[in-house]
């Protein structure tokens, strides 16, 4: 399927390792030129060269931390310095901690709220003016099937989530004029770091394997196995190309049919 994407620009953000990386990957594949953005330097310039030396598509690192408002402004104003246009946003951040409610104090709402939400409303008002020159922008947030199924401990995670599902809905209904499209995607149980370093952490640190561990979490997994990133980024992809162009204003999982409810 041709997915029209060898003419665009990309900007994916925390996008040195995991969904990011994964997603930056699968749109220069397609030929889009991509910005990619995350804190530690040295890991995002590697994972650049990567994916070009892989792909032959343009990927050009700029470091950012998305809590940092001068340094998303910074962000954009290189990328369009060096390509002249943005036509896709994929939003995306490092998680908040897991925990019960009673365990997070003001401070860790105040930075799961910047992390997770404002970034998103930055990078999009600042990307907006941009793709609404293209005529067919794309605005993808990553979010987590917690937004749509109760996932133990990610109280922090799902408020702060649901309000980019519920930015990303107005979003497309303000912008839909501009045929901009704005939808969620929401991975379950997908292996990166991240999941090593919380989902499975416990089985690990009790001796099990990392295989072993992967095995019992996806039990109740409809798929009875962990999802890879490319899966998520095969999405993303999809709703970022021109075939995508009639999908708007929704919220859609990748979790090995985990979310259980029927609607
Ligand atoms: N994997 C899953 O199963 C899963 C499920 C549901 C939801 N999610 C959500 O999906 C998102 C990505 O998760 P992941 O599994 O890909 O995590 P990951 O493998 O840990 O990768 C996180 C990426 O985010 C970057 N990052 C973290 N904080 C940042 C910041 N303040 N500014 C810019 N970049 C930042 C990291 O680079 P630096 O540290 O260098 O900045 C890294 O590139 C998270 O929000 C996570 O909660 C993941």
């Amino acid at each position: 399927m041709e997915l029209g994407l060898s003419n665009k620009v990309a900007v994916v953000l925390a996008a040195s390792k995991g969904l990011g990386r994964a997603t930056a990957e699968a749109l220069a594949a397609e030929g889009a030129r991509v910005v990619i953005g995350a804190r530690d330097e040295k890991e995002l310039v590697k994972t650049a060269l990567e994916i070009s030396e892989k792909t032959g598509s343009e990927v050009m690192a700029v470091p950012v931390d998305v809590t940092d408002a001068q340094q998303c402004e910074n962000f954009i104003a290189q990328a369009m310095e060096r390509f002249g246009q943005i036509d896709i946003l994929v939003n995306n951040a490092g998680g908040p901690p897991f925990g019960p409610f009673e365990s997070f104090d003001e401070a860790q709402w105040q930075a799961a709220f910047e992390l997770n939400l404002l970034s998103t409303v930055r990078f999009s008002r600042l990307v907006l003016p941009h793709l609404k020159k293209t005529g067919s922008g794309r605005i993808i947030n990553i979010a987590s099937l917690s937004v749509k199924s109760v996932l133990e401990n990610s109280v922090l995670s799902t408020s702060i989530r649901m309000g980019v599902i519920g930015m990303a809905k107005m979003l497309a209904d303000e912008v839909g004029p501009n045929q901009i499209t704005v939808n969620n995607v929401c991975p379950g149980l997908i292996l990166t770091d991240r999941v090593r370093n919380t989902s499975i952490k416990q089985q690990l640190a009790a001796g099990m394997s990392e295989e072993e561990a992967l095995k019992e979490r996806a039990k109740n997994i409809p798929l009875r196995r962990i999802g890879k990133p490319e899966e998520l980024a095969a999405l993303i992809t999809f709703l970022a190309s021109e075939k995508a162009s009639y999908i708007t204003g929704t919220t859609i999982q990748v979790d090995g049919g985990a979310v259980r409810s029927i609607f």
